[in-house]
C-alpha cells in the first residue's frame, strides 16, 4: 500500500466520521404510514419522486426519537439497518397488544429493485425486538388487497378496523379501479378477521380519514366515493358504531367546509377531531383552510376552522401526508404539495401543531409527564398483558428477498442507470400517485 493509498484512505474515514455525526436527511415521500411506539415516531416506507432504487416505491423505515428535544429545520430522523422485505405505500400501520410488534396492512407492495408487484399478504408483522418480518398466520376469510384506506384500532378490544379503500393496478385490479365499502376487523388477539355490517353502510369509499372516539365510533371524513370518485361532503359524517357493529350518518353543523381528500385526523384528549391538508376533486387543489376541528362532545359534532398565526408562510398544505399525535402536539410529517406532480417542490416537509392553542412551533420539547401513545392508529394502552403468545408464522421470506435482490442489484448495477431514466417516463404514465379518475386532469 504506498502512501497515496494512506491518505485517500484518511479523508475517507474523516468524511464517513463527518456523515455520521449528521442526522438523515430523509428522501420527500408520501402515502407513508406512520406509528407512535412508546417515545419513537415511526415511518414505514411511501412513494418518492426521488428514490435511488428503481421503484418509486420505498422499502426504508424511518423514526424519531421524541424523547428528545429537536428543531423541525433539523429533526434527527434516524434509518433502521434493515428495511421491509419490499415496497411498501398506503398502508396502515398500527401497535399489537405486546407493544414490540407493529402491523402493517394493506397497500401497494414491491421489489424495489424491479418494481413489480410483491403481492404475499395483505397482513405483516414486524418484531421490534428481533427487527423480523412475519406474516401472521390469520383464520377468518383475509380483505382483498386495496390501499388508500384508513384503519383504527380500539384500545380496549384489541380489534383493528379498515373500512373500504380500493383496489386498483398496484393492488390486485390489473385494468381497473374499484372502490370498496366492506367493512374488516382484525382481532389481534384471536388473529381473526371478520366482517363488519354492511346494513346502511357509506358509498364505496377511498382516501377519508376514520377516527375511533373513546365510545366506541368510528367517525368517517371526507375522501372520494364511487367508482367516479366524487368527493364526499364533509359535512355527512358516516358513523360507525363498534359496540353494537352498526352504521348511521350524522349531519355536522358549524362552519361550511371545503370537501377534501388525502387529508390526516387526529383525535386529542377532549374528543376534538383536528383534521390537516387534503386537496379537492377534480383539479387536485388544495384546500384553503387546511386546519379545521370537529368537536364530538356536542350533538350533532360541530365543524369550526381555527384561527392559526403562520410562521414563514408554513405551513404549505399537504396531502397524502402523516399526523400523529405526540402529547399535546400534532406532528405533521412529508405528504405532496400541490402541484403533485412537480418533483422539483416536493420535500420532507415537517410541521409541528401545539393542539392547546394552535400554533405552530419549529422547536420541539418533550413534556416532561409520559408522552402520550395516540397515535394515528391509536395503540392500545394495554389490552393484554396475559394476551396468548402470538402465533406468527415464521418465515425466512424476508431473508431470501434481501439476499436475491441483492445479487439481483449488483448484477444490474450498470443497466439500472439507463433503466432508471426509461422507466420514470413510463411511470409518469402509470401515474402510482393516486387514483386514476375520469375527471382528473393530473393523471
Ligand atoms: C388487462 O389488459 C391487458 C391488455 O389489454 C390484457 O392482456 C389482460 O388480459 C387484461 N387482464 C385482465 C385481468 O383482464
Ligand atoms: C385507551 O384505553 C384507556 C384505558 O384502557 C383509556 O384511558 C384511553 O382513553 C384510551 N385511549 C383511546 C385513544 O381510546
Ligand atoms: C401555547 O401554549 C404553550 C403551552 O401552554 C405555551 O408554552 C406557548 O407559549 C403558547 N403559545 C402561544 C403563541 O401562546
Ligand atoms: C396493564 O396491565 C397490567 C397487568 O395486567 C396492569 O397492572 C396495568 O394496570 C394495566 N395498565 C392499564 C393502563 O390498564
Amino acid at each position: 500500500m504506498n502512501i497515496n493509498n494512506l491518505i485517500k484512505i484518511f479523508f475517507l474515514l474523516i468524511i464517513l466520521s463527518i456523515e455520521i455525526g449528521q442526522s438523515l436527511i430523509p428522501l420527500d415521500r408520501y402515502s407513508t404510514s406512520s406509528i407512535l411506539i412508546d417515545k419513537k415516531l415511526f415511518f414505514f416506507g411511501g412513494e418518492t419522486d426521488h428514490s435511488l432504487k428503481p421503484s418509486t416505491t420505498l422499502d426504508q423505515i424511518l423514526y424519531l426519537d421524541v424523547s428528545k428535544p429537536f428543531n423541525t429545520v433539523n429533526p434527527p430522523f434516524e434509518e433502521l439497518p434493515n428495511t421491509i422485505p419490499f415496497g411498501s405505500s398506503y398502508a396502515i400501520a398500527f401497535p399489537s397488544s405486546q407493544k414490540n410488534v407493529i402491523y402493517l396492512f394493506g397497500g401497494i407492495t414491491v421489489n424495489v429493485n424491479t418494481d413489480l408487484d410483491d403481492f404475499k399478504s395483505i397482513l405483516h408483522s414486524y418484531n421490534l425486538e428481533t427487527n423480523e418480518w412475519t406474516i401472521p398466520t390469520t383464520s377468518g376469510i383475509a380483505p382483498g388487497r386495496r390501499r388508500e384506506i384508513s384503519g383504527v384500532i380500539n384500545n380496549n378490544t384489541g380489534k383493528f378496523y379498515a373500512f373500504g379503500g380500493l383496489s386498483d393496478q398496484f393492488t390486485g385490479t390489473p385494468n381497473n379501479t374499484i372502490a370498496l365499502n366492506d367493512m374488516n376487523i382484525f382481532d389481534i388477539n384471536t388473529l381473526a378477521w371478520s366482517k363488519g355490517s354492511t346494513i346502511n353502510a357509506p358509498l364505496p369509499r377511498a382516501d377519508y380519514t376514520a377516527t375511533l372516539l373513546s365510545n366506541g365510533i368510528i367517525v368517517f371524513i371526507g375522501g372520494r366515493e364511487t367508482n367516479a370518485f366524487r368527493d364526499v361532503d364533509i359535512n355527512q359524517l358516516a358513523l360507525y358504531d363498534t359496540k353494537v357493529d352498526k352504521w348511521s350518518l350524522m349531519t355536522a353543523r358549524g362552519v361550511t367546509m371545503e370537501n377534501r381528500f388525502l387529508h390526516s385526523a387526529v383525535l386529542t384528549p377532549d374528543e376534538r377531531i383536528i383534521i390537516f391538508g387534503g386537496r379537492k376533486v377534480p383539479n387536485d387543489d388544495p384546500v384553503l383552510n387546511q386546519l379545521a376541528v370537529l368537536n364530538t362532545k356536542t350533538t350533532p359534532y360541530e365543524w369550526s376552522i381555527p384561527q392559526v398565526p403562520a410562521i414563514d408562510n408554513m405551513p404549505l398544505t399537504t396531502s397524502a401526508h402523516s399526523a400523529t399525535l405526540v402529547g399535546n402536539y400534532m406532528f405533521i410529517n412529508f405528504g405532496q404539495i400541490t402541484p403533485i406532480t412537480n418533483p422539483q417542490i416536493q420535500l420532507p416537509f415537517f410541521y409541528i401543531l401545539d393542539i392547546r392553542n394552535f400554533t405552530w412551533i419549529i422547536q420541539f420539547e418533550p413534556e416532561k409527564s409520559t408522552i402520550d401513545t395516540t397515535s394515528v392508529n391509536k395503540s392500545p394502552t394495554n389490552s393484554t398483558s396475559n394476551s396468548p403468545d402470538l402465533p406468527v408464522e415464521k418465515s425466512d421470506n424476508g431473508k431470501q428477498i434481501g439476499i436475491i435482490l441483492g445479487t439481483v442489484g449488483l448484477s444490474i448495477g450498470i443497466g439500472t442507470v439507463v433503466g432508471f431514466l426509461g422507466y420514470k417516463y413510463y411511470k409518469k404514465q402509470k401515474y402510482k400517485h393516486a387514483i386514476p379518475t375520469a375527471g382528473s386532469p393530473t393523471i
